[in-house]
């Protein structure tokens, strides 16, 4: 990996293998002195440097990545969602209508939002509920251990594998496949295996497990989101099955991934802000709603999404022409002083009603964040309830551009007597 020779540096890898907290210093100075920032091709695993020909915009500022999610007739999502591109073809396998635009993207979305609307929701808090508690029953006696490993991780694996109805013998496959497929930057977890080779496995995993999925609902139908994807019509049109197939990989990384990192981001940030755990440990039924928003806005899961300018337009003064990729970042979003007092510290009490964890607003906000909230609020729940002192200080950080990830957390508690 290079060395980074300039700090502002988005597009180095290096700049994402330093600690987040020397990034949150580089996106405070964007912010202050130049909020939409130009850097040149993202330095890429995925394509060979002839056709890695691309720089982009960053925005920075709360208001401008509102602005840019809320407009899509100016902000496209169908040329690609992270700062490096994609071929066209792995976008097309892998990323389903998160990077499509209208009506393709309204058509694919309203098939599938039925399923995660409130009244659904609601139904999942009980059994949600009930895989915090069986995780934390297998670790609250044994006073130390991998806190990513223990809980983190399995958590969302078990919600999505109860969500979709996977069989025992794709579930660990599955979830393997999901969980490590945004991970591409990383030879820790890509263990020698070339980058594209990696995504292109993982993606290829899911995509089997979810021809193989769909084929035994439409012969015999269950209570899972499968069954409701090979059923549901929008405006007399069903899912294709390469539809579906895009659809289960976005959905196994876009629940996964996400929810595994903010959970072990929660934990990090409790031990880091002792004061915010007391508050919380206090009344966490009470406070938990709006712990799990603070986590949300302190971590960033998700470190950005992309869009690419479909016109000419100016963003505070800065010229962007059309066909400009303009990445959008979460993670300064989520610390914009002009939004938040002091927002580099916890603060669980804070109004943080505005944060974008999320995304910004408009046609592509995250379509799972009622599930995303209803697991983090489960966990912190029974987390701080079992073993409030849980302390982990010290991270193992993932290094990656599009996903703010924790791979280790070693943690320690006063054992729960058995
Ligand atoms: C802490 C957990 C999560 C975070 C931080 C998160 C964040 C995001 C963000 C930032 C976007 C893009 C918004 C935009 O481009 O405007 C998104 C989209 C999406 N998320 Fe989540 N997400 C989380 C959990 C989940 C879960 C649990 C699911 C599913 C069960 C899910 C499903 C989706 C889908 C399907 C989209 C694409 C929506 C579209 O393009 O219309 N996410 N998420």
């Amino acid at each position: 990996m290079s060395t980074l020779a300039d700090p502002l540096d988005l597009a180095a890898k290096a700049f994402w293998a330093q600690h987040p907290d020397v990034r949150d210093e580089a996106f405070a100075r964007m912010r202050a002195e130049k909020p939409v920032f130009w850097s040149g091709p993202a330095e890429s695993d995925l394509l060979p440097p002839e056709e890695n020909v691309n720089g982009f915009w960053s925005l920075t500022k709360h208001a401008d990545i509102q602005f840019a999610s809320r407009n899509p007739k100016i902000f496209s999502s169908a040329q690609g969602i992270t700062m490096e591109d994609f071929s066209p073809e792995m976008t097309e396998i892998a990323q389903s209508f998160i990077a499509m635009d209208a009506p393709r993207h309204t058509q694919l979305r309203g098939i599938t939002m039925d399923a995660f609307k409130p009244g659904n929701m609601r139904k999942l808090e009980s059994w949600v509920r009930g895989h915090a508690r069986d995780l934390i029953d297998e670790m609250a006696h044994l006073g130390s251990g991998d806190f990513v490993e223990l809980v983190a991780e399995p958590m969302p694996g078990r919600i999505f594998g109860s969500f979709f109805g996977l069989k025992p013998e794709h579930h660990q496959e599955t979830i393997r496949a999901a969980q490590d497929l945004l991970s591409w930057t990383d030879p820790d977890v890509t263990g020698g295996v070339e980058p594209l080779e990696h995504f292109a496995n993982c993606v290829m995993t899911l995509r089997l497990t979810a021809a193989e999925l769909a084929e035994e609902r439409r012969a015999d139908p269950g209570e899972d989101l499968m069954t409701w994807l090979v059923e549901a019509e929008w405006e007399g049109e069903r899912m294709t099955d390469d539809e579906i197939g895009a659809f289960f990989v976005l959905l196994a990384v876009a629940a996964n991934d996400t929810t595994r990192h903010a959970s072990a981001g929660a934990v990090h940030a409790f031990t880091r802000f002792a004061d915010q755990r007391a508050l919380l440990v206090e009344d966490v039924e009470g406070r938990g709603e709006g712990a799990v928003e603070e986590v949300l806005r302190y971590v960033s899961p998700l470190l950005h999404m992309r869009r690419t300018a479909i016109q000419d337009v100016e963003v505070r003064g800065q010229q962007i022409k059309a066909g400009d990729k303009v990445v959008l970042w979460y993670c300064s979003g989520n610390r914009d002083e002009e939004v938040f007092d002091h927002p580099y510290d916890l603060d669980i009490l804070r109004d943080n009603r505005r944060h974008q964890a999320f995304g910004g607003g408009g046609p592509h906000f995250c379509l799972g964040n009622a599930v995303a909230r209803t697991t983090l609020k489960s966990l912190l729940s029974e987390i701080y309830t079992r073993i409030p002192d849980i302390s982990a200080p010290e991270p193992d950080f993932l290094v990656a551009n599009f996903i703010n990830g924790i791979k280790h957390l070693p943690a320690t508690w006063t054992p729960e007597a058995r």
